[in-house]
């Protein structure tokens, strides 16, 4: 199986932003570890991260046909954008949102996101282990159905 890892703004300065909120690590550390437990469950991973929203759906848009999941932390666009939502939807494929942080413990505008409700589901507050486990979750529910 192959999967499309997204993350949206301000994620590629993990390390430094926030620590106390959103962990030690820097994206590309977790990627390497995303990576090494795809390599682990034989499935084929690409990771993405951008700020700009476009790029986001572009990158949906074009992966749409030649991955079989997607796993996504949109960042603050959880929050609020349509257009994210409605690429992944026209995508057609299962997704799982990730939070580092648990966003439910936090301002009130991070308790609703418009992204969940098109997802199989949402992993909130376990750090970057929570990529790992929506790797493991999504991968079984693919070969599952198959
Ligand atoms: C986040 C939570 C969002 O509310 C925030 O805007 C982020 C990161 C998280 O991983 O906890 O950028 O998605």
């Amino acid at each position: 199986v192959a999967i499309l890892v997204l993350n949206g703004p301000n994620l590629n300065t993990l390390g430094k932003r926030e620590p106390g909120v959103y962990g030690t690590l820097t994206l590309d550390m977790i990627n390497e570890r995303i990576y090494a437990r795809g390599e682990a469950l034989g499935a084929t991973v690409e990771c993405f991260q951008s700020n700009h929203e476009g790029a986001l759906i572009d990158c949906i848009q074009q992966h749409a046909e030649q991955v079989d999941g997607i796993i996504i932390n949109p960042g603050a666009f959880t929050h609020y954008s349509y257009a994210i939502r409605d690429a992944l939807a026209a995508a057609k494929l299962p997704i799982i949102e990730v939070h580092l942080s648990n966003v439910y413990a936090r301002e009130a505008f991070r308790h609703h996101s418009v992204i969940a409700p098109i997802c199989l589901g949402q992993i909130a507050g376990l750090g970057w282990r929570g990529y790992l486990l929506a790797l493991e979750a999504l991968v079984a529910d693919l070969q599952e159905d198959k």
